[in-house]
């Protein structure tokens, strides 16, 4: 299904009237978000405010309530197909695949070593034949700088190691959109910016991304916007150096003085 050609430029992705509960809890409420394409958005807010949520309502992970989601013109789903067909799942299941997720957690496969970890989807949903999988996988590999652990075991891989395989696994598929759900935080300080410098390439090169980070260093950087998320709402959003610098309402300003980022001064 298309939706109005003249706006797809500015969305690409569109998240429409999107409300999500959990039983009392409102997780989305009534939020409406879109994403250019090529742009990169980092999403901030306090915890349990619904970044994770919203992520998770772009790819249709977690269907809402009431809304609807489109990528690049196409329906990704909508309150009114929540019980699909087996067909339209399927058809889902591809709009799927071209958005990449990342987690907090590492979601590499811990039973493959590197390289298997970013051939199997490859083979499973893009039906690459093992070859090509493997070219490719070993391509990716190199990009986020694992060229040297192509064999390795996960177990054997530091944290910020494992997230960049979960990085190179997403890009294998080529995603047209990446969505990160804190990619660092779980990760030692030191680690952190091997993993910020891959998505600066990648943000480079022109991926559209959207970001749930607290690393404002990093986000006033690379995003091209900031939404600021609160009790399932984005309450404020704009250019990092904006935003971050001049908050208009009490509550991003409260949020940013409690990240302690006083001595932060974007560039
Ligand atoms: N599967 C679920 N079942 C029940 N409640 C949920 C579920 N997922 C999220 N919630 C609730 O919805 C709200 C939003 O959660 P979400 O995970 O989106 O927040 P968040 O902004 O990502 O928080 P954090 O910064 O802690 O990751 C929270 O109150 C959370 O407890
Ligand atoms: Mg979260």
């Amino acid at each position: 299904m298309m939706v109005e050609e003249t706006k797809k430029e500015d969305h690409f992705l569109q998240l429409k009237d999107i409300t999500t509960t959990f039983g009392s809890i409102v997780a989305l409420n009534n939020v409406n978000f879109s994403v250019k394409k090529g742009e990169v958005v980092c999403l901030i807010g306090p915890s349990g405010c619904g970044k994770s949520t919203l992520l998770r309502t772009a790819n249709w992970l977690t269907p809402p309530d009431k809304g609807s989601v489109s990528l690049d013109g196409v329906l990704v789903g909508s309150e009114s197909n929540k019980n699909m067909s087996l067909n339209e799942m399927k058809v889902l299941n591809g709009i799927r695949a071209k958005m990449g997720m990342v987690f907090q957690q590492f979601n590499v496969w811990p039973h493959l070593d590197a390289l298997e970890n970013v051939v199997r989807a490859q083979l499973v949903v893009a039906k690459r034949s093992r070859k090509e999988a493997e070219e490719k996988a070993t391509k990716m590999l190199f990009d986020v700088g694992l060229g040297e652990k192509i064999h390795d075991w996960p177990d054997n891989l530091s944290g910020g190691q494992k997230q960049r395989l979960g990085i190179a696994r997403a890009l294998a598929m080529d995603p047209v959109l990446m969505l990160l759900d804190e990619p660092t935080s779980a990760l030692d300080p030191e680690l952190v910016s091997e993993v910020l410098n891959v998505l600066k390439r990648l943000a480079n090169e022109g991926m559209t991304m959207i970001i749930v980070t607290h690393e404002l260093g990093f986000a006033s950087q690379v995003a091209d916007r900031v939404a600021f998320m609160e009790d399932g709402k984005i309450i404020e959003e704009g250019p990092p150096n904006v935003i971050l610098k001049s908050p208009k309402t009490q509550r991003l300003r409260l949020f940013l003085d409690k990240l302690n980022i006083t001595s932060f001064t974007p560039s």
